[in-house]
């Protein structure tokens, strides 16, 4: 319910209107009030001269003043460019296997080499380097090499990559696909897998290892070794540990004899500089896993 007007209020001057008897007051906006807003409206415009503003098809109105976030993030990194030019022409320089022994290159290797991870590897290898364990995406911070876990070996590996079409330098093996190419059938491919079993320390079955240990010498010794060592020359890994690419378990190496496994990681030659890979080579290095 409407309160009744107060005395004083009715006094105020009306603009004359009246429908059906209800008048209109004649208010005006305080002084200051409407000064502020003409003023915003000024500074409105001279803003939108002064600074980009009106957006046109491809691009804004530039403004008077030129400014640009764009261009003054460009100074940045142009700075930082600049002020890092020095240590990385050092960092290229350098003999791979001193990199460690300068503390203030390791340090610079340490942090650039981590951005550089962030920004390529974590899809693969995880944002820990701990890579996607039976995904074929290898842990970067064990001391279980594929390819060698040197200085050289990792900055080789990381340079060309693995098994990809685009570098004709890339490290290249390939394992037979014993099951599908009839090498060896349904039977030979379970007595093989037992005696892999066996010499990873697993439950195997021991009449059906006993007959794949010479399946094995026969077929499997010239990459894996022997003893299952592996053979980091080829990228064959070591049998008898419980680090697995591709899984440890009987279903998964029945799987990996009978189909191979082609694990393929892209070339950096192309995509990162030469103190990127040399920074990123000694952040993986200095992981854990290094030799
Ligand atoms: C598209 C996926 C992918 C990306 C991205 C990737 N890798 Fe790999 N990486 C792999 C695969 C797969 C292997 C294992 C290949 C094999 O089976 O031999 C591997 C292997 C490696 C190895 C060898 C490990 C060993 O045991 O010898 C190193 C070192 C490595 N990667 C470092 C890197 C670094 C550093 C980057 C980023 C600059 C990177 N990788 C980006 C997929 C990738
Ligand atoms: C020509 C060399 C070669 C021969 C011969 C070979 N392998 Fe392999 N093997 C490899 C390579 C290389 C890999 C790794 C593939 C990859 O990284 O994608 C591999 C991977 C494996 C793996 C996966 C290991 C893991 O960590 O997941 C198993 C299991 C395996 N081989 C068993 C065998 C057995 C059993 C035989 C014999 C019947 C055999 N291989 C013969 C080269 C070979």
């Amino acid at each position: 319910m409407a309160k009744p007007i107060k005395k004083e209020q009715r006094q105020v001057e009306t603009t004359g209107h009246s429908w059906d008897g209800i008048e209109e007051y004649n208010n005006p906006l305080p002084r200051w009030w409407v000064w502020v807003f003409y003023a915003t409206i000024v500074w409105g415009i001279g803003y939108t001269i002064a600074y980009p503003a009106w957006p046109l098809i491809t691009q804004a109105t530039p403004g008077l003043l030129g400014a640009s976030t764009r261009a003054d993030v460009a100074v940045e990194i142009g700075a930082v460019d600049a002020a890092n030019a020095a240590i990385k022409e050092k960092l290229v320089a350098a003999d791979l296997t001193a990199i460690g022994a300068d503390p203030e290159l390791a340090a610079y290797a340490e942090r650039a080499g981590a951005a550089v991870f962030r920004t390529n590897c974590t899809t693969c290898h995880g944002s820990g380097a701990a890579g996607f364990e039976g995904k074929g995406y290898p842990n970067l911070l064990d001391d279980d090499w594929l390819w060698g876990g040197t200085m050289e070996d990792i900055h080789l590996t990381i340079t060309h990559g693995i098994r990809n079409t685009t570098d004709p330098d890339a490290r290249y093996s390939e394992m037979p696909k014993f099951g599908l190419d009839g090498i060896l059938d349904e039977t030979q491919i379970a007595q093989v897998t037992e005696h892999v079993l066996a010499i990873s320390g697993q439950g195997h079955d021991a009449a059906l290892a006993a007959e794949g240990a010479v399946l094995y010498a026969d077929n499997c010794a010239a990459c894996h070794m022997e003893d299952g060592s592996g053979d980091r020359t080829q990228g064959a890994p070591r049998l008898t540990d419980e680090i697995w690419l591709y899984g440890g378990s009987r279903e998964k190496i029945i799987e990996t004899v009978t189909k191979a496994r082609f694990g393929v990681m892209p070339n950096w030659n192309e995509r990162l500089s030469e103190d990127e890979i040399r920074a990123v080579s000694f952040y993986v290095h200095s992981r854990g896993g290094g030799e």
